[in-house]
């Protein structure tokens, strides 16, 4: 038996000596002292699981001949070129060496056509194999030209929005020398403390699924290799949306249904939709990290959904897996991930520092470095860069897309998109009578970094119009605006709210900016309460003791609970972050040149003690009952509805949903069946309805939601117009997660209901499903075809 001595070896022994103090040891850099050889061999004890080989070009079995064991450990290395905010700060003439040597196989947090040319001659003239490196970055709402933060554009209801978002993206950062974005982020997220909320889709498995691949397709295009265009990374894998509390980072305490069910879907539609990568979670499902997951990363992922592309830790993760009390020691974390199925570690240096230690162990490892690295080098053969390893290095190209005209109208349009009109009394919005004072309060009006939001990529606050400049460019002729900052929303100074009540007294209407800023949601910024910020809270009620009509603008990247200020406005319009082109689209939704369409993709809560909350949860026996003077299913404090529902939006006219049409009574496995309604805009105004389709299981022996999304389609209506909307739902649709893990729904009656929102049903009916369906594909993740006539 072997034994190994060094680092690895001392935290493996005192990882078995003292299990609790494993991550305080690690920090303190204690020495465990000499090694008993009992205590080393953890790492050759591991159960291994079975390597799951994907496919392969002889071009590709050939390099891996040629390599050392330390050239392919370098493949799976990723290190970091930089922070993200200092890119390429850490490409010293010593990073330049590790390239030549074969020691590093993806940089992360780089970018620029010119320095990654540089960066890329070194690995292809310099090194023995000449491998090109990847060169990735997280592009996730906007490289230069920044979008709406990600829950914004899930607003739009619209998967072209995320599509065209993500093309823009691609587009500019594939120029810029960059091969490999990570995103689309496709975490399902009930619980809104979450911090990372604003990073998602929300709430919706089918929802979250339309919109994952969506961007797949944006980011990807058509090929791999095709100009413009970058490799995804979905992520991050498992159910990092779930954690205990919405405390970032923590455990998932879910059933393998509601894995499989809610949080998975959006997983598996990016891989349909071509996603060339994934990357793991930081959290554990159930006591396991995800990044040591075999069951979930080879079992699920590879060996059942069939995934043939790469899949990379996330930043650290490999390292942590000791504080997680997984592994023992760097060697055995290594060991674990890459036999789980983790093909490259970013930033953690376990691969690059002690896999080949774990190798020395454990040989049968090998059989698991030699397919990380096939899918590393599979994808970097995918992306073109062994033909053409300089083809995302064009100097004028980059010139030419940063920042063109077309990406900032697209962004403009997007963000337009993006915003939901939460209330709208007496037709508040839009401000159509010219002549009129304006009061625009609030610090968020101004605030141009938190327009950019939580990753913003290579976006420059300076090139970020603000609301107010939006709004002064954009108000009638003979509109006087006022501005008063009033109470910034992290700061406790709040002596600016009394000019801010002096400016709404001399004014007709306010404008009441008010919200989150851009640092108070994004990774480790769960927050334990969802209600205003303290200075946001004191300026609403200062101003709205003046007695003016006020229009709230709400800002940040979650649901808020704000029944009371939302209870006092006339209007309240959620604006969430919306990019570079913030104050025109704002200004266009206002004054009406733009239509509001936007639908929330998770629910906004009445107070914080009321998340998690998800419309689609199980039947309870007392289901909630209005009256809480009843036993039910409810607080007792609380009404039974949410203050703004999942799918609520409103427009600038109500839209009617009439006629629902079922086209058949009975389906049988492998049939459909066509739902129809009308839409009658029944205003003065152009105006958007999103009608949105559920269904519910009746009777199954397995409860089954509520209700469940199964489609949804936005639509532009002129005054008067009606239109019909058709859904095509298909039998494996209806499907739900079995105990065996095979997706099956039982003979019965199905409800269908289409409407505005979870809480606002239209038209109701039911079908009959004849025969027990079978499917592998999870229900969720399949899309409904929709018609509009
Ligand atoms: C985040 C990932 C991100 C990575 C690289 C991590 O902290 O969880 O989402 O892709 O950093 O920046």
């Amino acid at each position: 038996m072997m034994t190994v001595s060094g680092p690895a070896a001392h935290m493996a022994l005192f990882a078995l000596m003292t299990t609790t103090v494993i991550a305080s040891a690690q920090a303190q850099d204690q020495d465990p002292g000499p090694l008993p050889t009992h205590v080393v061999d953890i790492a050759s004890k591991l159960p291994l699981s079975k390597p799951i080989p994907t496919q392969s070009s002889p071009r590709v079995e050939k390099l891996l001949k040629k390599m050392t064991l330390e050239e392919k450990v370098g493949q799976l290395t990723q290190a970091a070129g930089g922070r993200s905010k200092t890119l390429n700060s850490k490409l010293t003439p010593a990073e330049l060496d590790r390239v030549r040597a074969g020691r590093a196989g993806s940089y992360l947090h780089v970018a620029g056509a010119e320095p990654l040319r540089e960066l890329q001659r070194v690995a292809v003239e310099e090194s023995r194999l000449k491998i090109p490196l990847l060169f990735a970055m997280d592009v996730v709402h906007g490289y230069r030209t920044i979008f709406p933060v990600p829950i914004a554009i899930s607003a739009s209801w619209d998967p072209n929005d995320w599509e065209r978002t993500a093309r823009v993206s691609a587009e500019e950062a594939s120029n810029s020398g960059l091969h490999w974005t990570f995103a689309p982020m496709v975490d399902i997220a009930r619980d809104p403390r979450w911090g990372r909320v604003v990073e998602g889709a929300g709430e919706d498995a089918y929802l979250g699924s339309i919109m994952a691949a969506a961007q797949v397709q944006g980011y990807q295009g058509q090929s791999l290799s095709g100009a413009g265009t970058m490799m995804a990374t979905t992520k991050h894998f498992g159910a990092y949306g779930a954690p205990l509390g919405g405390r970032d980072y923590g455990s998932a305490e879910i059933s393998d249904r509601a894995l499989h069910e809610i949080y998975l879907p959006p997983f598996y539609a990016a891989m349909k939709a071509g996603t060339g990568s994934y990357m793991t979670a930081f959290n554990d499902v159930g006591g396991q990290p995800t990044t040591g997951n075999a069951d979930l990363i080879n079992g699920v992922l590879r060996a059942k959904w069939g995934f043939d592309g790469m899949l990379v830790s996330d930043w650290n993760a490999v390292a942590e897996l000791i504080n997680h009390g997984v592994a023992a020691s760097r060697a055995d974390a290594g060991a674990l991930a890459v036999s789980a199925g983790v093909d490259m570690d970013m930033m953690s240096l376990v691969y690059a520092d002690d896999l080949t230690k774990a190798v020395m162990i454990n040989p049968n490892l090998v059989q698991h470095v030699d397919n990380a690295v096939r899918n590393v080098l599979t994808a970097k053969e995918r992306l073109g860069l062994f033909d053409n390893p300089m083809a995302y290095h064009d100097v004028d190209m980059e010139r030419a897309e940063i920042r063109s005209a077309d990406h900032i109208a697209q962004a403009r349009l997007v963000a337009e998109r993006s915003m939901v009109l939460l209330k709208n009394d007496k037709a508040a919005l839009p401000l159509t009578s010219g002549a009129e004072t304006i009061a625009v309060i609030g610090a968020m009006a101004t605030d141009k970094q938190s327009q950019l939001g939580s990753w913003r990529a290579r976006g420059d606050k300076t090139e970020v119009v603000t609301i107010l400049e939006g709004i002064k460019a954009g108000a009638p002729k003979g509109t006087t605006i006022r501005f008063a900052p009033g109470a910034a929303p992290q700061s406790a100074d709040e002596s600016g709210i009394a000019a801010a009540v002096a400016t709404v007294q001399s004014s007709d209407v306010v404008l009441l900016v008010i919200g989150e800023d851009y640092d108070l949601s994004g990774e480790a910024r769960s927050r334990s309460s969802l209600a205003l910020p303290q200075s946001q809270k004191a300026l609403a009620d200062a101003i709205f003791a003046v007695g003016k009509p006020v229009i709230i603008l709400l800002t940040g990247g979650r649901p808020l609970a704000i029944p009371d200020v939302a209870e006092k406005a006339d209007a309240v319009l959620m604006t969430w972050l919306l990019g570079n082109e913030a104050g025109p689209a704002v200004a266009n939704i206002i004054f009406g040149r733009s239509v509001p369409g936007g639908k929330l993709p998770i629910a906004f809560p009445r107070t914080t003690g009321a998340v998690p909350y998800s419309y689609g949860e199980y039947p309870a026996g007392r289901p909630a009952h209005p009256n809480p003077v009843k036993d039910s299913n409810r607080f007792k404090d609380l009404p039974i509805t949410q203050l703004f529902p999942f799918g609520h939006g409103l427009s600038y006219s109500a839209v009617d949903i009439t006629d629902l049409t079922i086209s058949t009574p009975f389906i049988d496995p492998g049939d459909s069946i066509d739902f129809s309604v009308r839409l009658t805009n029944s205003g003065t105004r152009p105006s958007y309805e999103t009608p949105q389709l559920y269904v519910r299981d009746v009777v199954s022996r397995q409860a089954q939601p509520k209700m469940m999304l199964r489609g949804f389609k936005r639509v532009l209506l002129q005054p008067g117009e009606s239109r019909t909307v058709t859904f095509t739902l298909s039998a494996d649709q209806l499907t739900y997660y079995n105990r065996d893990g095979k997706w099956r729904v039982e003979a019965g009656r199905f409800d269908v209901m289409i409407g505005a929102s979870a809480e606002d049903i239209r038209q109701r009916g039911s079908f009959q499903l004849s025969r027990t369906v079978e499917s592998n594909v999870p229900a969720a993740a399949i899309a409904t075809q929709t018609e509009v006539r």
